[in-house]
Protein backbone atom coordinates (compact mmCIF):
# COMPACT_ATOMS: atom_id res chain seq x y z
CA UNK A 1 0.00 0.00 0.00
CA UNK A 2 1.80 3.25 -1.14
CA UNK A 3 1.73 6.45 1.74
CA UNK A 4 -1.68 7.92 -0.13
CA UNK A 5 -3.68 4.75 -0.03
CA UNK A 6 -2.44 4.14 3.68
CA UNK A 7 -3.08 7.59 4.55
CA UNK A 8 -7.17 7.50 2.96
CA UNK A 9 -7.38 4.28 5.08
CA UNK A 10 -6.41 5.85 8.10
CA UNK A 11 -8.58 8.14 8.06
CA UNK A 12 -12.11 6.32 6.66
CA UNK A 13 -11.07 4.33 9.86
CA UNK A 14 -11.04 7.13 12.05
CA UNK A 15 -14.13 8.62 10.72
CA UNK A 16 -16.28 4.93 11.21
CA UNK A 17 -14.83 5.26 14.69
CA UNK A 18 -16.16 8.95 15.22
CA UNK A 19 -19.18 7.91 13.31
CA UNK A 20 -20.00 5.29 15.52
CA UNK A 21 -19.15 7.45 19.02
CA UNK A 22 -22.25 10.06 17.42
CA UNK A 23 -21.17 14.11 17.96
CA UNK A 24 -18.93 14.99 20.54
CA UNK A 25 -19.96 16.69 23.44
CA UNK A 26 -17.96 19.98 22.78
CA UNK A 27 -18.95 20.64 19.11
CA UNK A 28 -22.40 20.91 20.41
CA UNK A 29 -21.32 23.17 23.33
CA UNK A 30 -19.48 25.38 20.57
CA UNK A 31 -22.72 24.94 17.74
CA UNK A 32 -24.91 26.06 20.98
CA UNK A 33 -22.50 28.94 21.97
CA UNK A 34 -21.67 29.96 18.31
CA UNK A 35 -25.84 30.55 17.64
CA UNK A 36 -26.40 34.03 19.98
CA UNK A 37 -23.10 35.59 18.58
CA UNK A 38 -24.81 34.72 14.77
CA UNK A 39 -21.59 33.12 13.81
CA UNK A 40 -22.58 31.99 10.44
CA UNK A 41 -22.96 35.85 9.57
CA UNK A 42 -19.10 35.89 10.25
CA UNK A 43 -16.98 34.85 6.33
CA UNK A 44 -17.07 36.13 3.07
CA UNK A 45 -16.15 33.40 0.12
CA UNK A 46 -14.30 35.78 -2.50
CA UNK A 47 -15.74 38.78 -1.72
CA UNK A 48 -19.00 38.27 -0.68
CA UNK A 49 -20.84 37.32 2.33
CA UNK A 50 -21.49 33.58 2.47
CA UNK A 51 -24.01 32.60 5.33
CA UNK A 52 -22.62 29.23 6.43
CA UNK A 53 -19.98 27.53 8.97
CA UNK A 54 -16.52 26.76 7.62
CA UNK A 55 -16.79 23.29 7.88
CA UNK A 56 -20.05 23.01 5.97
CA UNK A 57 -17.98 25.06 2.87
CA UNK A 58 -14.94 22.37 3.23
CA UNK A 59 -17.68 19.74 2.90
CA UNK A 60 -18.98 21.67 -0.49
CA UNK A 61 -15.46 22.11 -1.71
CA UNK A 62 -14.74 17.88 -1.19
CA UNK A 63 -17.92 17.59 -2.97
CA UNK A 64 -18.01 19.43 -5.91
CA UNK A 65 -14.08 18.32 -6.53
CA UNK A 66 -15.17 14.69 -6.25
CA UNK A 67 -18.18 14.73 -7.93
CA UNK A 68 -17.51 17.58 -10.51
CA UNK A 69 -21.36 18.97 -11.49
CA UNK A 70 -22.18 20.35 -14.77
CA UNK A 71 -24.74 22.56 -12.95
CA UNK A 72 -25.44 23.46 -9.22
CA UNK A 73 -28.65 24.61 -8.62
CA UNK A 74 -29.26 26.38 -4.98
CA UNK A 75 -32.44 27.92 -3.29
CA UNK A 76 -31.54 30.30 -0.38
CA UNK A 77 -29.26 33.11 -1.85
CA UNK A 78 -29.02 35.90 0.36
CA UNK A 79 -26.25 38.03 -0.11
CA UNK A 80 -24.79 35.50 -2.57
CA UNK A 81 -21.30 34.15 -0.98
CA UNK A 82 -22.87 30.59 -1.24
CA UNK A 83 -23.08 30.97 -5.50
CA UNK A 84 -19.31 32.41 -5.72
CA UNK A 85 -18.73 29.67 -3.73
CA UNK A 86 -19.94 26.75 -6.18
CA UNK A 87 -19.15 28.98 -9.43
CA UNK A 88 -15.13 29.30 -8.15
CA UNK A 89 -15.07 25.52 -7.94
CA UNK A 90 -16.84 24.87 -10.95
CA UNK A 91 -14.14 27.19 -12.57
CA UNK A 92 -11.12 25.83 -11.63
CA UNK A 93 -13.16 22.23 -12.58
CA UNK A 94 -12.94 23.94 -16.03
CA UNK A 95 -15.99 22.03 -17.35
CA UNK A 96 -18.05 25.30 -18.23
CA UNK A 97 -20.01 24.39 -14.99
CA UNK A 98 -22.88 26.68 -14.41
CA UNK A 99 -24.91 28.13 -11.45
CA UNK A 100 -28.61 28.93 -10.89
CA UNK A 101 -29.60 30.48 -7.64
CA UNK A 102 -33.42 31.01 -6.79
CA UNK A 103 -34.52 33.08 -3.79
CA UNK A 104 -37.81 34.84 -2.96
CA UNK A 105 -36.59 38.30 -2.54
CA UNK A 106 -33.00 39.06 -4.34
CA UNK A 107 -32.14 42.91 -3.16
CA UNK A 108 -31.22 45.26 -5.33
CA UNK A 109 -27.48 45.29 -3.95
CA UNK A 110 -27.30 41.62 -3.72
CA UNK A 111 -27.84 41.09 -7.30
CA UNK A 112 -25.77 44.16 -7.93
CA UNK A 113 -22.76 42.31 -5.99
CA UNK A 114 -23.56 39.21 -7.61
CA UNK A 115 -23.69 40.46 -11.33
CA UNK A 116 -20.81 42.38 -11.06
CA UNK A 117 -18.74 39.88 -9.51
CA UNK A 118 -15.62 38.07 -11.83
CA UNK A 119 -17.55 34.86 -11.45
CA UNK A 120 -20.81 35.95 -12.85
CA UNK A 121 -20.94 34.61 -15.96
CA UNK A 122 -21.27 31.41 -14.65
CA UNK A 123 -24.57 32.51 -12.29
CA UNK A 124 -28.49 33.18 -13.47
CA UNK A 125 -30.77 34.59 -10.55
CA UNK A 126 -33.86 33.42 -10.64
CA UNK A 127 -36.14 35.46 -8.31
CA UNK A 128 -39.40 33.62 -6.86
CA UNK A 129 -40.45 31.33 -4.20
CA UNK A 130 -38.58 27.76 -4.58
CA UNK A 131 -41.82 25.75 -4.74
CA UNK A 132 -44.14 28.16 -7.33
CA UNK A 133 -44.85 26.57 -10.44
CA UNK A 134 -43.53 29.06 -12.36
CA UNK A 135 -39.85 29.71 -10.64
CA UNK A 136 -39.24 25.10 -10.89
CA UNK A 137 -40.87 25.86 -14.50
CA UNK A 138 -37.62 28.50 -14.84
CA UNK A 139 -35.57 26.34 -12.85
CA UNK A 140 -36.40 22.97 -14.93
CA UNK A 141 -36.03 24.59 -18.28
CA UNK A 142 -32.17 25.41 -17.60
CA UNK A 143 -31.28 22.15 -16.53
CA UNK A 144 -32.61 20.75 -20.41
CA UNK A 145 -29.30 18.85 -21.20
CA UNK A 146 -27.06 20.00 -17.78
CA UNK A 147 -25.45 16.82 -17.35
CA UNK A 148 -24.37 16.38 -13.62
CA UNK A 149 -26.53 18.27 -11.54
CA UNK A 150 -26.25 19.17 -7.77
CA UNK A 151 -28.49 20.76 -5.69
CA UNK A 152 -28.41 22.89 -2.44
CA UNK A 153 -32.22 23.72 -0.25
CA UNK A 154 -31.18 26.34 2.00
CA UNK A 155 -34.31 29.03 1.56
CA UNK A 156 -37.34 28.83 3.65
CA UNK A 157 -36.46 26.09 6.53
CA UNK A 158 -40.07 24.98 7.81
CA UNK A 159 -40.62 21.30 7.34
CA UNK A 160 -42.96 21.60 4.75
CA UNK A 161 -41.56 24.11 2.21
CA UNK A 162 -38.16 21.77 2.46
CA UNK A 163 -40.08 18.51 1.87
CA UNK A 164 -41.90 20.01 -1.38
CA UNK A 165 -38.77 21.41 -2.55
CA UNK A 166 -37.22 18.17 -1.88
CA UNK A 167 -40.16 16.81 -3.81
CA UNK A 168 -39.59 19.43 -6.76
CA UNK A 169 -36.01 19.72 -7.04
CA UNK A 170 -34.77 15.90 -5.91
CA UNK A 171 -35.64 14.67 -10.07
CA UNK A 172 -33.59 17.26 -10.49
CA UNK A 173 -30.35 15.26 -9.19
CA UNK A 174 -27.92 13.09 -10.94
CA UNK A 175 -26.70 9.83 -9.86
CA UNK A 176 -23.05 10.19 -8.18
CA UNK A 177 -24.01 14.06 -7.34
CA UNK A 178 -25.33 15.22 -4.00
CA UNK A 179 -28.69 17.27 -3.03
CA UNK A 180 -27.53 18.82 0.30
CA UNK A 181 -30.42 20.13 2.66
CA UNK A 182 -28.98 22.86 5.11
CA UNK A 183 -30.23 23.79 8.51
CA UNK A 184 -31.59 20.21 9.01
CA UNK A 185 -29.73 21.27 12.89
CA UNK A 186 -32.72 23.29 13.61
CA UNK A 187 -34.24 20.09 14.88
CA UNK A 188 -31.19 20.07 17.70
CA UNK A 189 -30.55 23.88 18.14
CA UNK A 190 -31.75 25.34 21.94
CA UNK A 191 -35.45 26.53 21.05
CA UNK A 192 -34.84 30.30 22.38
CA UNK A 193 -32.31 30.27 19.03
CA UNK A 194 -35.36 29.83 16.86
CA UNK A 195 -37.93 31.09 19.13
CA UNK A 196 -38.83 34.20 16.64
CA UNK A 197 -38.73 32.12 13.93
CA UNK A 198 -41.53 30.11 11.93
CA UNK A 199 -39.11 27.10 12.00
CA UNK A 200 -38.14 24.79 14.95
CA UNK A 201 -38.25 21.36 16.44
CA UNK A 202 -40.70 19.23 14.73
CA UNK A 203 -41.21 21.54 11.94
CA UNK A 204 -37.60 21.71 10.59
CA UNK A 205 -35.56 20.39 7.52
CA UNK A 206 -34.26 17.60 9.70
CA UNK A 207 -38.69 16.27 9.64
CA UNK A 208 -38.72 16.81 5.64
CA UNK A 209 -35.67 14.73 5.21
CA UNK A 210 -36.90 12.13 7.69
CA UNK A 211 -40.23 11.80 5.72
CA UNK A 212 -38.74 12.50 1.94
CA UNK A 213 -36.18 9.44 2.52
CA UNK A 214 -39.46 6.99 3.92
CA UNK A 215 -40.00 7.37 0.06
CA UNK A 216 -37.13 7.55 -1.68
CA UNK A 217 -34.54 5.33 -2.45
CA UNK A 218 -32.41 7.22 -5.09
CA UNK A 219 -30.99 8.73 -1.94
CA UNK A 220 -28.76 8.06 1.02
CA UNK A 221 -27.47 10.23 4.14
CA UNK A 222 -23.87 10.36 3.98
CA UNK A 223 -23.15 9.78 7.59
CA UNK A 224 -19.05 10.36 6.85
CA UNK A 225 -20.06 14.08 6.59
CA UNK A 226 -21.38 14.16 10.10
CA UNK A 227 -18.65 12.15 11.28
CA UNK A 228 -16.07 14.39 9.76
CA UNK A 229 -17.62 17.57 10.03
CA UNK A 230 -18.58 17.67 13.80
CA UNK A 231 -19.40 21.14 13.87
CA UNK A 232 -22.40 21.68 11.09
CA UNK A 233 -25.63 23.22 10.14
CA UNK A 234 -26.37 19.89 8.11
CA UNK A 235 -26.63 16.42 9.95
CA UNK A 236 -28.11 14.03 7.95
CA UNK A 237 -28.80 16.86 5.45
CA UNK A 238 -25.89 15.49 2.68
CA UNK A 239 -27.81 13.09 1.06
CA UNK A 240 -25.59 10.86 -2.17
CA UNK A 241 -28.04 10.51 -5.22
CA UNK A 242 -27.51 6.29 -5.72
CA UNK A 243 -29.49 5.70 -8.09
CA UNK A 244 -30.47 6.99 -11.98
C1 LIG B 1 -30.16 31.17 4.92
S1 LIG B 1 -30.40 32.31 3.65
C2 LIG B 1 -29.44 31.63 2.36
C3 LIG B 1 -27.97 31.66 2.64
C4 LIG B 1 -27.06 31.36 1.46
N1 LIG B 1 -27.37 30.10 0.85
C5 LIG B 1 -25.62 31.39 1.89
O1 LIG B 1 -25.05 30.29 2.10
O2 LIG B 1 -25.06 32.47 2.03
C6 LIG B 1 -32.07 32.02 3.22
C7 LIG B 1 -32.59 32.75 1.97
O3 LIG B 1 -33.80 32.10 1.59
C8 LIG B 1 -34.65 33.04 1.00
N2 LIG B 1 -36.04 32.52 1.02
C9 LIG B 1 -36.95 32.53 2.02
N3 LIG B 1 -38.10 31.98 1.63
C10 LIG B 1 -37.93 31.57 0.35
C11 LIG B 1 -38.74 30.92 -0.62
N4 LIG B 1 -40.02 30.59 -0.33
N5 LIG B 1 -38.22 30.66 -1.83
C12 LIG B 1 -36.95 31.01 -2.13
N6 LIG B 1 -36.11 31.63 -1.28
C13 LIG B 1 -36.60 31.91 -0.04
C14 LIG B 1 -34.45 34.30 1.83
O4 LIG B 1 -34.81 35.42 1.07
C15 LIG B 1 -32.94 34.22 2.14
O5 LIG B 1 -32.20 35.00 1.23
Amino acid sequence: MDDRQQFAAERAERLSKLAEAGPMTEAKTFFDASLPQLYSYNFDWLGLPIIQYPQDVMAIQEIVWRTKPDLIIETGVARGGSLILYASLLKLIGNGGRVIGVDIDIRPHNRQSIEEHVLADAIQLIQGSSIDEATVAAVRDQVKGAGRVMVVLDSMHTADHVLRELELYSPLVTEGCYLIVFDTVIEFMPPVTVAHRPWGQGNSPYNAVEQFLETSSRFRVDRSMDAKLQISVAPSGYLECVAP
